[in-house]
């Protein structure tokens, strides 16, 4: 019997490509998502790759009756991974409520029924944002953890808080938090890829919709910064290397092979790339030109974030495979079969 995995916002961007990853190492997935910042579509595009349509519950997390339901109904799962969350910066600073009350209480559901129900496993979707403006690069998780600019971010941190109380109780939890950089790239099918609701807030949704015509012109949020051509450096990491990870973390917990109840781990590949190389780099990799324009900052930016891996690396013996040019190769890949859908 194949043990079974329940993954949360498993129709979103990282959930759907970590499902992808479950299924073709042989884990039986169900995903609970309440569809509300994803597409049902997306069990297609699973099924096409993997050749399995993963159980789906469509459920809202934050409502208590259900989420003990669903739990109780899925008792035999060995591990919950949990994407599902509200994920907008610039949203979060508008509605601060809305963010805290979405990513905490279901946060907390989820963390109360799966002890009920005896699953121990439990994997966190967290941010490097939790590192606010970091002092020293690269980052390891060593460095301070500060209070995030953003409502959105400060759901990480809180969250995490939360996990390193519960596993200090009698409620067996066995925790992993995955610290992501800036996950970009899609599944190599073309298949699976980000779908931003509405306009974009990311870099590299907002460069391959600007080159297929969708959004005008791309603005570049400052170039003053204090870096190589002033733009701010990011560590892109390729979405499926970043599924990948989750597949090792959970490994790691099935094996049993923790040494403290709540393990934390960065992931990104060390690499820091300017705005500019990433749009030059588009440009080269796709050959085409892309209109784009220098605007003031965005407030909130941090200058310069990229990953030390090492840990990562040496624990859940994982490393990234891809580079940039794949990463963003595979990102308008799949624009373009969208594109090519409508
Ligand atoms: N940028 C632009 N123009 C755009 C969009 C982004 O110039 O239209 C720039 C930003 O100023 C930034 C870089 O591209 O310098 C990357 O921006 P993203 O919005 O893609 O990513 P961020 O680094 O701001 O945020 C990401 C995640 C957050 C997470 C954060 C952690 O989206 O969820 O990393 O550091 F909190």
């Amino acid at each position: 019997m194949l043990q079974k995995i329940i993954v949360t916002g498993g129709c979103g961007y990282i959930g759907s490509h970590t499902v992808v990853e479950l299924i073709s190492n042989n884990f039986e997935v169900v995903i609970i998502d309440d569809l509300s910042n994803s597409n049902k579509k997306t069990l297609e595009r699973i099924t096409k790759i993997t050749g399995v349509c993963p159980s789906f519950e469509h459920i809202d997390l934050k409502d208590i009756e259900k989420t003990k339901s669903i739990f109780k109904k899925h008792n035999d799962a060995v591990a919950v991974i949990h994407f599902a969350a509200f994920k907008a910066v610039a949203e979060s600073v508008k509605e601060p409520l809305m963010y805290y009350r979405n990513n905490l209480l279901s946060l907390i559901n989820i963390l109360e029924f799966q002890i009920e129900e005896g699953i121990t496993n439990f994997i966190f979707s967290s941010s490097a944002t939790v590192y606010g403006a970091p002092e020293k690069l690269p980052i390891t998780e060593k460095n301070e953890v500060q209070r995030p600019f953003s409502p959105y971010g400060n759901t990480k941190k809180i969250a995490e808080e939360i996990l390193e109380d519960l596993v200090k109780t009698s409620s067996n939890l066995s925790a992993i938090s995955l610290r992501y950089f800036n996950p970009i790239g899609a599944h190599e099918s073309g298949f699976l890829g980000e779908l931003p609701n509405g306009i974009p807030n990311n870099l590299m949704p907002y460069i391959t919709q600007t080159a297929a015509g969708i959004r005008e012109e791309l603005h570049v949020f400052g170039n003053d910064y204090d870096t190589k051509d002033g733009t701010p450096v990011r560590d892109y990491i390729h979405v499926v290397d970043l599924a990948e990870a989750h597949l090792k973390a959970l490994q790691r917990l099935l094996n049993k092979e923790q040494e403290k109840p709540l393990e934390i781990y960065n992931l990104g590949t060390g690499n820091g790339y300017s705005v500019l190389e990433i749009i030059k780099s588009f440009e080269k990799t796709t050959n085409t030109s892309l209109n784009y324009k220098i605007v003031k900052r965005r407030p909130g930016d941090v200058e310069k974030l990229y990953a030390d891996t090492t840990l990562a690396e040496e624990k859940l013996n994982w490393k990234c495979k891809h580079g940039i040019d794949e990463m963003i190769a595979s990102s308008w890949k799949w624009e373009e079969n969208l594109k090519n859908e409508q």
